[in-house]
């Protein structure tokens, strides 16, 4: 018994450090995001006051991949945007993400909403050990003018266009449009 008490303090403290001070590659997966999405989301806001969704599909279309490619040129780490229903095929989540964009779903309609949910883990690779982070994106309003179900015949035109596979229409708020993922080489 008392064993088992002391057990259930120790579990109770790492817990309660694990949520103050979180792991250091979660929290550089984290930043590297923050940067990611702010830039994106500031970029997609004033072209969308500038010439509306039309316009904006270009700041998605050119902008989403150069961000990445800027933030992942700077450091060991990898970042990238992957999705069940993905707009780019190169958004197209390998068979890691997919199990945790799916798990991520599972979470939704167990009641938890989208912008607190993400996943952390460590795998053995070919190339040895990678830290994995994930963390969904949930939709928001600004979004549905280009993922949502009642898209504009000229926002339409433009997409099929661009994206004859798009997957990425009829998502509502708070649905999980998609996931950020970072690796870290070990
Ligand atoms: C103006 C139209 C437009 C708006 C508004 C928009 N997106 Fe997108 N979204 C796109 C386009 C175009 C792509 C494809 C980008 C590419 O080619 O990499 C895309 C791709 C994505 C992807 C990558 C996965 C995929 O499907 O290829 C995610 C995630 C995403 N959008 C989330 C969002 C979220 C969240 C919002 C709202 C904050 C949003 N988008 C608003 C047009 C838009």
């Amino acid at each position: 018994m008392k064993y088992q008490a002391i057990l259930a303090t120790a579990i109770l403290i790492s817990t309660s450090a694990w949520a103050t001070q979180p792991d250091p590659l979660v929290m550089e997966s984290r930043m590297a995001i923050k940067a990611f999405a702010g830039e994106l989301k500031g970029e997609l806001q004033s072209a969308m006051k500038a010439g509306g969704p039309v316009n904006a599909i270009g700041v998605c279309h050119t902008r989403a991949p150069e961000i990445a490619e800027a933030i992942n040129s700077k450091g060991k780490l990898n970042i990238s945007r992957v999705s069940l229903k993905n707009r780019n095929t190169g958004n197209a989540p390998d068979a890691w993400q997919k199990a945790v964009l799916e798990e991520f779903e599972s979470r939704i309609t167990k009641g938890e909403t989208a912008d607190k949910i993400d996943h952390a883990a460590t795998v053995n690779t070919a190339n040895g050990k990678e830290f994995r982070y994930m963390k969904a994106i949930p939709t928001g309003d600004i979004c549905l003018a280009c993922h949502g179900g009642n898209i504009s015949d000229d926002v339409k035109a433009k997409l099929d266009k661009l994206y004859p596979d798009d997957k990425a229409r009829g998502f509502n708020k708070g649905d999980i449009r998609g996931a950020f993922y970072v690796s870290i080489p070990q």
